[in-house]
């Protein structure tokens, strides 16, 4: 049934529309892709628009497809240098016109051209906790290092290879004799929880970069919302 104030109050309705528009998301990927599930399982506020992959073996790409996600290969093998790479990523990525382009374990370094054209609207995940550990082979370095913590660090992108303004980490211990393989485990569970939070925050309008720096709505720092994402083994 329609209701009078609906009816009666065109600006609210006006208003209600555009605070409520689905945003739009394009995830990028190189590999097995399971934040990029993590963010499906998600249920986001927003409409995933196309997972896009610089490697056509990535397993993530059938995994997208399985689930009615649309998918393209823009493979860096096939273009002369980094420029021209980033170019036609950023020309498959515009097509969807997205208001998040999220970084889910995409490994090429990205050019500052690229990076800025998407200010404020690219998001990483990272298995450390930067600014320590940042590149590559982050848990052997972190274990051959003596850490007692390690973790991972959602984060806007910039320039600087893994730096950028952070958004949020989760911290995991490292126990004496802890491998590799056991470190990174845990550290992805942590992955999975922090990247859906981080991009939900970013699409219902409570997270923004600003003036180089991260804001979040004072509500998402309440402590009940924060002691959820540590306080489970
Ligand atoms: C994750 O640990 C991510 O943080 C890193 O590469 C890994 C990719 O894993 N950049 P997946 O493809 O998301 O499963």
């Amino acid at each position: 049934m329609r209701s009078k104030t609906r009816l009666g109050h065109p600006s609210l309705v006006t208003r209600h529309w555009f605070s409520m528009a689905e945003k739009t998301l394009v995830i990028l990927i190189s590999g097995r892709g399971s934040n990029m599930e993590a963010l499906l399982d998600a249920r986001l506020p927003a409409r995933v628009a196309a997972v896009i992959s610089n490697n056509p073996q990535a397993k993530g790409l059938a995994t997208a497809q399985q689930r009615g996600i649309a998918t393209a290969v823009v493979d860096h093998h096939a273009f002369p240098d980094r420029a021209a790479f980033d170019a036609a990523l950023a020309a498959e990525i515009d097509r969807h016109r997205p208001d998040l382009v999220a970084l889910a374990g995409f490994m090429r370094v990205l050019t500052e051209p690229f990076i800025e054209r998407y200010r404020g609207r690219l998001m990483n995940i990272h298995p450390s906790l930067l600014p320590a550990f940042p590149g590559l082979d982050t848990h052997r370095r972190a274990l051959a290092a003596g850490a007692r913590v390690h973790g991972c660090t959602v984060h806007f992108v910039t320039p600087a290879v893994d730096s950028g303004p952070i958004i949020l980490q989760a911290s995991v211990p490292v126990p004496p004799g802890d491998t590799e393989e056991r470190l990174a485990a845990r550290v992805l569970v942590e992955e999975h929880r922090i990247y859906p939070l981080a991009v939900r925050w970013f699409v219902e309008g409570k997270l923004k970069l600003e003036d180089g720096r991260v804001v979040i709505d004072e509500a998402c720092r309440q402590p009940d919302a924060v002691i959820p994402l540590r306080g489970r083994p």
